[in-house]
C-alpha cells in the first residue's frame, strides 16, 4: 500500500509522534440489488477508487482520540464506551467497531490516536460510513494483534452499525468495502455472508449523479422499509414452512398471501423477489459480456424501486429519465438506500464528461432548484493496511 506523506505528517503534527499503522477502505457503488441485502439476498456492488484513510498509533492510557479534516476532535474512554450524540455522532462508526472488537474477544485494553481523511463525497450514497468502519477495523486488527477474515470483518462492522449507530443496514456496504477487487464486481451472498468476484468487461465507465437532495427523514424511512419487510416475512412464515428470508418466497406463495399482506407489503415483497432475479440475470449477462441486457436490468431495478419499494424521489427519477435514452448509456438506477442521494449510470467509453454535463443541464432545466454534482468513479481495491515501523516522512 502506498503511504502518503501528507497523511502521516498530519498525524505527527496533531499527535506529536508517528503512526504505527495506516489503512484505507473504499466507498462502493451498489451495482444492483436494492434493499435485498437484509432480506437474505445476493447483491452486486463495486469498490470505487475513493477511500477513507486512517493513520493510528497505540496509547499508554485507555483514551481513544479521533481527528478528521472536517469534524471537531472527539475523545472517548475505553472504560465507558457508549454511543455519543450531537456533532460527535460520526465517531459512533469508529467506537462501535472498537466495541465489536472487544465483544469478539480482542484484548482491547489500551486506547489509541487515530486520524482520518476522505476522498469519498459524503451524502451521495457511496457509503463513506462503511469505509469509515472498515478503515477503523483494519487498524484495530494491527493495533490489537487480532486479524480477522474478510467475512468476519464485514459481519463485525455491520453489527457495529446496527447496534452502536442504530442503523438497521444489511451487509452490502461492508462486504464490498472489504472484498472489492480492481476490475471486478463483488457478488455478496448476504445470508452467510460469502463473497465472489465477478469480472467486469473492461470498456465501461461509471458515473454517479448526486441529486444533492435528501428526504428529511431518510434514516427513519430506511428503518420503515426494514420493518415492513420484517412484518411481511412473519406473515409469509405463518403460512408456509421453509421460508427463512424474503428472497426464499416463491411467486405463487406471494400471490396466495396477497390478501393477507395487503398493500404496501405485497409490493415490497414483489420488489425483493424480482430484484433478486435481476441480480442473477445480471451476473449471467456479465459473463456473456451482454451489456445491453445488463443495462435493461439496471433500468428495471430503478423502476421497481420507484413503483414497488417506493424509495425513490422525483429528483432521482428525473436524473434517470435524463440518462435513459442518451447514447452510450447502458443503464441507470438509484444506488444505495434511496430517499435521496445518487443515481448510478453505467456507460460505454464514448459517454464523456461533456455528455455527463449535458445530462446535468437537461436535469436542471426540469428541476431548477437542484444543483446536482457528477463524479466519474473507477474501480478500487478492498480495505487494506500497512505497518509504518521504521517509516519516516
Ligand atoms: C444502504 C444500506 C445497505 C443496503 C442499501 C440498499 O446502502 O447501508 O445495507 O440496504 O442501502 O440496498
Amino acid at each position: 500500500m502506498h503511504l502518503e506523506s501528507g497523511k502521516v505528517s498530519r498525524f505527527e503534527s496533531h499527535f506529536g509522534r508517528s503512526p504505527t499503522v495506516v489503512t484505507r477502505a473504499p466507498g462502493r457503488i451498489e451495482f444492483i440489488g436494492n434493499h435485498i441485502d437484509y432480506n437474505g439476498g445476493r447483491v452486486l456492488g463495486m469498490a470505487i477508487d475513493r477511500y477513507i484513510e486512517a493513520a493510528a498509533s497505540p496509547r499508554e492510557d485507555d483514551c481513544i482520540a479521533l481527528r478528521t479534516e472536517i469534524h471537531e476532535p472527539v475523545e472517548a474512554s475505553l472504560s465507558d464506551l457508549r454511543p455519543v450524540r450531537g456533532s460527535a455522532f460520526w465517531a459512533n462508526y469508529v467506537l462501535g467497531v472498537v466495541h465489536a472488537f472487544r465483544d469478539a474477544g480482542a484484548s482491547v485494553e489500551r486506547g489509541f490516536d487515530m486520524e482520518f481523511s476522505s476522498t469519498i463525497p459524503a451524502g451521495a450514497g457511496l457509503s463513506s460510513s462503511a469505509a469509515l468502519e472498515l478503515a477503523t477495523a483494519k487498524a484495530l486488527e494491527v493495533l490489537y494483534g487480532f486479524p480477522l477474515s474478510e467475512e468476519r470483518l464485514a459481519v463485525l462492522c455491520r453489527h457495529a452499525e446496527n447496534t452502536f449507530v442504530g442503523m438497521p443496514c444489511g451487509i452490502l456496504d461492508q462486504g464490498v468495502s472489504v472484498a472489492g477487487r480492481r476490475g471486478h464486481l463483488v457478488l455478496v451472498d448476504c445470508r452467510l455472508p460469502r463473497f465472489e468476484r465477478v469480472p467486469l468487461p473492461e470498456a465501461l465507465r461509471f458515473w454517479v449523479f448526486d441529486s444533492n437532495k435528501k428526504h428529511r427523514l431518510v434514516e427513519s424511512l430506511y428503518g420503515k422499509r426494514h420493518e415492513e419487510c420484517t412484518e411481511a416475512l412473519a406473515c409469509l412464515q405463518r403460512r408456509f414452512a421453509g421460508i427463512e428470508h424474503l428472497v426464499d418466497v416463491a411467486p405463487d406463495q406471494l400471490e396466495a398471501t396477497r390478501r393477507d399482506l395487503g398493500d404496501p407489503l405485497y409490493s415490497r415483497v414483489l420488489h425483493v423477489i424480482e430484484e433478486q432475479q435481476r441480480v442473477m440475470e445480471c451476473v449471467f449477462a456479465l459473463e456473456r459480456g451482454d451489456m445491453r441486457s445488463v443495462g435493461e436490468r439496471l433500468d428495471a431495478s430503478h423502476q421497481s424501486s420507484r413503483v414497488l419499494f417506493e424509495n425513490s424521489t422525483p429528483e432521482l427519477d428525473g436524473l434517470v429519465d435524463c440518462l435513459r435514452h442518451r447514447s452510450g448509456v447502458y443503464g441507470a438506477r438509484l444506488t444505495g438506500g434511496g430517499f435521496g442521494g445518487g443515481v448510478l449510470a453505467v456507460t460505454s467509453p464514448r459517454f464523456a464528461r461533456s455528455d455527463a454535463e449535458a445530462v446535468v443541464r437537461d436535469f436542471v432545466g426540469v428541476f431548477p432548484d437542484c444543483t446536482p454534482a457528477v463524479f466519474e468513479v473507477g474501480w478500487g481495491d478492498g480495505a487494506s493496511s500497512a505497518g509504518c515501523d521504521g517509516w519516516r516522512v
